[in-house]
């Protein structure tokens, strides 16, 4: 028989409903406004646990002062009919109040691998993910997190932050989505003018120009550096804001590729800032 799916809101109800839920757990956190990459990492928990749950949570505190936190696109109902159908047991929608109560003062700081790419770019940004990831592994308590390759720092700042702080949780990075036309998912590509949501494509052009470079035997990182930032600048609506060629762990700029390296970039196509990266040399 079919179970209905939960939809908690206050913390005591989701623990609650959490209460109820047997065996492994999996959790996939989100900031709704839900495409095809978020449901791959729901359908990824199904397979791989007893019962899953998911959170819905625009965090105020990954968002920079001039990021349009109260323009970022909501879809509450288009969302959990979604889930729903993704095979979710319980979706925890929490307000603003309940992750950040009056006069809130407590963070969690991951050092180092949040100083470069999108650390450096957008300050204080990791500091507001690793908080809120940290309140909603211990108000769920799952055995099992999904996070997409899509922002990879990130899965690399959570795997840190499970680890230095002893989270019993296993951090699953799920392969990043895209479109036909390659562009990576991401909810904010709703942003996208038809116009930039053609060019748009550049993104996945410069990372795939590199990437075969590199099959060919291109080793130089100043080069592929340059096959990605040419092929951006050869967009007129992209505007590159940087280009990485990094070790895959240290995510310490190359200069030589020999092992797992990690290709990436943050390009704005006009307002809208789109990231997305490759795996090389696995
Ligand atoms: N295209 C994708 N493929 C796989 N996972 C993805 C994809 N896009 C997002 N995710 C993952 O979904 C989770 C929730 O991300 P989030 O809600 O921020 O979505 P988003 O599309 O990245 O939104 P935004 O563009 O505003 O950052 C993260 O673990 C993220 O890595
Ligand atoms: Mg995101």
């Amino acid at each position: 028989m079919e179970r209905q799916m939960i939809i908690a809101s206050t913390l005591d109800e989701l623990r609650a409903a959490r209460l109820l839920l047997d065996g492994r757990v999996g959790l996939v956190p989100t900031m709704g406004y839900l495409h095809e990459g978020h449901l791959s990492l729901a359908r990824r928990a199904r397979e791989e646990c007893d019962s899953v749950v998911a959170t819905i949570f625009v965090n105020p505190t990954q968002f920079g002062p001039t990021e349009d936190l109260s323009k970022y696109p909501r879809n509450l109902k288009g969302d959990l009919s979604l889930l729903e159908s993704a095979g979710v047991d319980l979706v925890w929608t929490p307000d603003n109040e309940t992750i950040y109560p009056p006069g809130f003062s407590t963070w969690v700081e991951v050092e180092g691998l949040t100083k470069p790419l999108e650390g450096a770019s957008r300050p204080g940004h990791f500091r507001g993910v690793t908080t809120v990831v940290a309140k909603l592994f211990n108000a769920v308590q799952p055995q099992a997190a999904y996070f997409g390759q899509k922002d990879a720092q990130q899965a690399a700042v959570i795997r840190k932050m499970a680890r230095d702080l002893n989270f019993p949780i296993e951090i699953v990075v799920c392969p990043t989505v895209r479109e036909a036309d390659g562009l990576a998912m991401s909810s904010r590509n709703s942003y996208l003018s038809p116009e930039e949501r053609q060019a748009a494509t550049v993104l996945s052009r410069a990372l795939t120009a590199a990437k075969s470079a590199h099959e060919h035997g291109e080793r130089n990182a100043d080069t592929l550096r340059r096959i990605m930032s040419e092929t951006l600048a050869a967009e007129p609506s992209a505007q590159m804001q940087y280009v990485s060629v990094a070790d895959y762990d240290t995510l310490e700029e190359l200069q030589t590729v020999m092992g797992k390296t990690l290709l990436s970039m943050a390009v704005f196509m006009g307002k809208t800032r789109l990231i997305d990266n490759f795996v090389i040399g696995e």
